[in-house]
């Protein structure tokens, strides 16, 4: 079984031909809304990929709450460890250029209010060998006390280092497996501008020092991680994307949801590889996440 304890948003995004730069204003040629939020982004790649999955967290009593949570319902996620708090629910305002690429501005609204309380309610219904999806768009003591509640329960925790936190660092030593793309894991190195010769110097570094398995997604390069001593790597497809947003969060659910399936590490990487690639080809983070039987399509 599979809890994911984090962020549920609402996606505001508006497509652009270019971001713009700081103080610039662009006109826009498109404007959606659409379910967003990393955890609640995982937890739905997760179940797409086919697992039974917790989704733990919070939205507001507002008109998007329900919208926010209507594909993960939909999917048939567990919606049981989600709390209505006063208040608005989180919100992300996304631009998204003519290339894919794009800027996010996330208000917490009610992640903000999901405490370490809850962390001890989610992971209290959870059994040794289930699996614990983190990211840190919820406050950090939560994160934290759900880290270490896991570990007492010998529940494996997947933490990704999304968004990067000044915490980032010294909550990353606190779970089994770190997901970071190459920004994040610089800082979890605390070494700035990596080659590839130095990111693998590295990971065999960390890993030495704390035994946790460590992933590290390259955008179109695909992915490198260390487990047990030994690198790996796996690609993703070649593609033109449309919208990378939730690309990461794909990964991460694909990941977890493979891993909770038995596949070995090899395979769980490329199928979360080529996940995560089908999922830039689509607008928006919630409805560009594959279905299982798409991806395996493509492998
Ligand atoms: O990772 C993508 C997500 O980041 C978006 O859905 C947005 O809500 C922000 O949380």
């Amino acid at each position: 079984m599979i809890t994911v304890f984090g962020s549920i948003n609402m996606d505001l995004i508006a497509t652009t031909d270019r971001l713009p730069k700081p103080g610039e204003t662009v006109a826009g040629n498109g404007f959606t809304t659409a379910a967003g939020g990393k955890g609640a982004n995982q937890a739905l790649a997760a179940r797409r990929a086919g697992r039974y999955v917790h989704m733990a967290g919070a939205v507001g009593k507002d008109g998007f709450a329900a919208d926010a949570l209507a594909l993960l319902d939909d999917a048939g996620t567990d919606l049981s460890l989600v709390k209505h708090v006063d208040g608005p629910t989180g919100t992300a305002l996304i631009l998204v250029g003519g290339d894919g690429e794009n800027m996010i501005a996330v208000v917490p609204g009610a992640n903000g209010l999901v405490t370490a309380a809850d962390a001890e309610t989610a992971v209290g219904k959870m059994s040794e060998g289930d699996i614990l999806m983190l990211q840190l768009e919820v406050p950090v003591d939560a994160v934290e006390r759900a880290l270490s509640a896991a570990r007492v329960r010998g529940v494996t925790s997947i933490l990704n280092l999304a968004p990067l936190t000044p915490d980032a660092r010294r909550l990353g030593r606190l779970a089994d497996i770190v997901i970071a793309n190459e920004t994040e894991f610089e800082r979890l190195a605390g070494q700035d501008g990596m080659d590839a010769e130095a990111r693998e110097a590295a990971l065999h570094r960390l890993h030495q020092e704390t035994g946790q398995t460590l992933i590290v997604t390259l955008g179109g390069d695909g992915v490198i991680a260390i487990r047990d001593g030994v690198i790996s790597r796996a690609q993703g497809l070649k593609i033109e994307p449309v919208d990378t947003v939730g690309a990461g969060d794909t990964f991460c659910g694909y990941f977890t949801a493979s891993l909770d399936e038995g596949l070995d590490f090899a395979s769980a990487l490329r199928r979360a590889a080529v996940a995560g690639s089908l999922a830039c080809l689509k607008a928006g983070a919630q409805p560009s996440i594959p279905l299982s039987q798409d991806v395996a399509d493509r492998m």
